[in-house]
């Protein structure tokens, strides 16, 4: 069985922002070690092209919606390429095949009795493409998120009946599995609480869109039509591309991972299209907090969008992935700083992990004739093999538990306490006493030991990190053997070459 995970299908009004990477650097951090735990992966990313917001977005540029989509999807593939993000599938919600699914599905819960025509009033925000609140009953009320007039709406609209399935969803939603964090659940609960009303699935004034079978000058509201985008995503470009096709190859997603403001959607509206249309409901989804920057929050008006290009061109991408990964607690809101970045990356990559690496390789190459010593069978269990052991049983049950922050931090404090040890044992001092010679030998496998198991631990999280310390350690990573099997301790070949050491990381500059 596949291990299906999903980021939001982003919408193609402007090129990616460094929210839209963040997303998508967690789920493809979780793609990897999944597989590497052997695991068939589906990892769905793509986008959401259709709506008043992206037909707006082009009519105000001048283009025709389809060229637009084009051009914005392209950045956003090029820039999942750019990023290394290892996707198995990139979903287009204007694709062909894409429409057809959408087709089939709505027979389903046509199908169910559960759509029916009715008229739709209310305040709309084109930026969310949601019908919201609206305190003051006023057009010059601002959604909170995107800080734009609400806009009234009345016409007529098909209805899905959301309202028929609030057992089903109340029940759903108090499995502690289903929604997490535990905080976003209790929103989701509360507001389900008050009842679920009848939502509207398509729109007259919108040209932009699928259009529903049967019923003149209608297209499907785009969240209709781009939560279905997962389940098509699974056939895309497998010969056959169906609903059936779609479940059979793979559906339920095992996670869905999405910014907090979209939950509802995907908690609530989606579980219940999906028990509407007989299918399986997703097992998990994530809702995570939102990026600011130097504590506020990224926006065009305020004109401090961080470009996540001019971050990978500058800095690269692992020093980006360990600060999003490490430093931000899935689930919390996180701060974007320019300098506890630079410290973070410069403390952690460079001066913890980096200079580990390299002082070691460099004392054992100039005592050990360029080699790893060669010592009589593995050095007695010590402080760090114990360690190095506890480490990786936190570091799988952080990572099953999508606790990445902890799970990088488990690897930092190996790097730390094995610096200690380092610091402690001074082999630097024993090696000038003759008798002492067996025990630096000790030492200095115990340490490159353990800046092995960091460097395996690390392939999910900073994959070319990992490839590079495993080249300081003469290369003796193995695609052939289950990664598991290489986190044993004492794995690395007594005696084999050291390359000259390179530093792994280059050191940061603050600006
Ligand atoms: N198209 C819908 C999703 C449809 S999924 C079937 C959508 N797109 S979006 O482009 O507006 O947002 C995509 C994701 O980016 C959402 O999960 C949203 O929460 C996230 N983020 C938008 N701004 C963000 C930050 N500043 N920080 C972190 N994530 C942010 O909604």
């Amino acid at each position: 069985m596949s291990f299906v995970i999903t980021t939001p299908l982003y919408y193609v009004n402007d090129k990616p922002h460094l929210g839209s990477i963040y997303t998508t650097i967690i789920c493809d951090s979780i793609a990897r070690y999944k597989r590497l735990l052997g695991q068939k992966v589906i990892f769905i990313t793509g986008v959401d092209e259709h709506g008043l917001k992206i037909q707006r977005t082009a009519y105000e540029k001048g283009v025709k919606p389809e060229n637009h989509c084009n051009e914005i999807s392209n950045i956003f593939l090029d820039n999942w390429k750019d990023w290394d993000i290892t996707f198995d599938k990139f979903i287009r919600t204007s694709s062909r095949d894409h429409e057809s699914i959408v087709g089939e599905f709505y027979n389903r819960v046509r199908k169910s009795d559960d759509i029916y025509m009715g008229v739709q009033k209310g305040w709309y925000c084109v930026g969310c493409e949601e019908f919201k609140d609206n305190p003051e009953n006023s057009s010059t009320y601002k959604c909170p998120i995107h800080q734009k007039n609400l806009e009234w709406k009345n016409e007529e609209n098909l209805f899905f009946r959301l309202s028929k399935y609030q057992s089903e969803i109340e029940q759903l939603i108090s499995e502690p599995s289903f929604i997490e964090p535990k905080e976003r659940r209790n929103e989701i609960i509360n507001f389900v609480s008050k009842g679920l009303k009848d939502f509207s699935i398509s729109r007259t004034n919108v040209s932009w869109g699928i259009p529903v079978p049967d019923t003149k000058d209608h297209t499907f509201y785009v969240w209709f039509d781009a939560l279905l985008g997962y389940v098509s995503a699974i056939s895309l470009n497998e010969g056959k591309h169906s609903l059936d096709e779609s479940i059979s190859g793979g559906w339920p997603a095992d996670i869905h991972l999405i910014g907090k403001d979209i939950l509802r959607f995907h908690a609530v509206y989606w579980p219940a299209m999906l028990i509407s249309a007989g299918m399986k409901l997703p097992k998990k989804v994530f809702g995570h907090g939102f990026l600011t920057r130097e504590g506020q929050k990224m926006g065009k008006s305020l004109g401090n969008v961080l470009d996540p290009n001019s971050l990978l061109t500058k800095y690269g991408k692992d020093p980006v992935r360990w600060y999003l990964i490490k430093d931000i607690t899935l689930g919390n809101d996180g701060d974007f700083q320019n300098k506890r970045f630079v410290d973070i990356v410069n403390n952690d990559l460079a001066n913890t992990i980096g200079n580990l690496l390299n002082r070691t390789s460099s004392m054992s190459r100039k005592w050990f004739d360029n080699k790893v010593p060669n010592i009589d069978g593995l050095p007695d269990e010590n402080e760090i093999s114990s360690l190095a052991k506890e480490t990786i049983n936190n570091y799988l049950k952080h990572f099953d538990s999508y606790k990445l922050d902890l799970a990088a931090k488990e690897i930092l404090n190996l790097a730390i306490n094995t610096n200690l040890y380092l610091n402690d044992k001074q082999p630097w001092t024993l090696i000038k006493e003759d008798p002492k010679y067996s025990e630096v030998k000790d030492i200095i496998y115990n340490v490159l030991e353990s800046t092995r198991i960091i460097g395996t631990l690390l392939l999910p999280i900073l994959p070319d990190l990992s490839s590079k310390i495993d080249l300081q350690l003469g290369s003796i990573y193995s695609k052939e053997i289950p990664w598991k099997e290489q986190l044993e301790w004492g794995i690395l070949n007594n005696s084999s070459l050291l390359p000259k050491p390179n530093p792994i990381i280059d050191k940061l500059e603050y600006g």
